[in-house]
């Protein structure tokens, strides 16, 4: 299951200091700003992708210290002093990671455009759970839409990720 957003106190400065995929990040960041805006937009990371904009598709979930977030309803300020991880965090410098090698074996992607939001989503339960059900696999998905797939392939090839020895 995704979080919908984080809840914490808001930090005061306008300078937003956090980690960004094993990177120290320091931005101007002002109080309105969405977490989703300042990786697309003002770092330039594309991966994470903008669906409804509203919290309901998934497309643009990212790690926050690990856990499954909505960058579209989480406010840049709130991940002051975080470890923000997204899809480019997650890939390995050279290739893909296990998940993403399954997810092209199995046929898991087409458009593509859910994929990297499956990915994390996938990446973060196989470090928690390397050996999930099949109901575990439908429940951590369950926050993010693909209008191609089916589900089927998708379910398969993290099934066959955690077959392989993880994320
Ligand atoms: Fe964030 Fe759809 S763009 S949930
Ligand atoms: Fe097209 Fe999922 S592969 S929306």
């Amino acid at each position: 299951m995704l979080d919908d957003c984080l809840v914490t106190e808001m930090p005061s400065p306008d300078r937003l200091d956090f980690r960004l995929n094993g990177q120290p990040v320091a931005v101007p960041c002002a109080a309105h700003r969405i977490l989703l805006d300042l990786l697309r937009e003002d770092l330039r990371l594309t991966g994470t992708k903008r669906g409804c904009d509203l919290g309901t598709c998934g497309c643009c979930t990212v790690l926050v210290d690990g856990r499954p977030t909505l960058s579209c309803l989480t406010l840049g300020r709130l991940v002051e002093g975080r470890e923000v991880t997204t899809i480019e965090g997650i890939s390995p410098p050279r290739g893909l990671s296990a998940l993403q090698a399954a997810f092209v074996e199995n046929g898991a992607t087409q458009c593509g455009f859910c994929t990297p939001g499956f990915i994390v989503t996938a990446t973060a339960l196989l470090r928690a759970n390397p050996r999930p059900s099949r109901e575990e696999i439908e429940r951590a998905i369950s926050g993010n839409l693909c209008r191609c797939t089916g589900y089927t392939k998708i379910i398969e090839a993290i099934q066959a990720a955690a077959d392989a020895g993880g994320p």
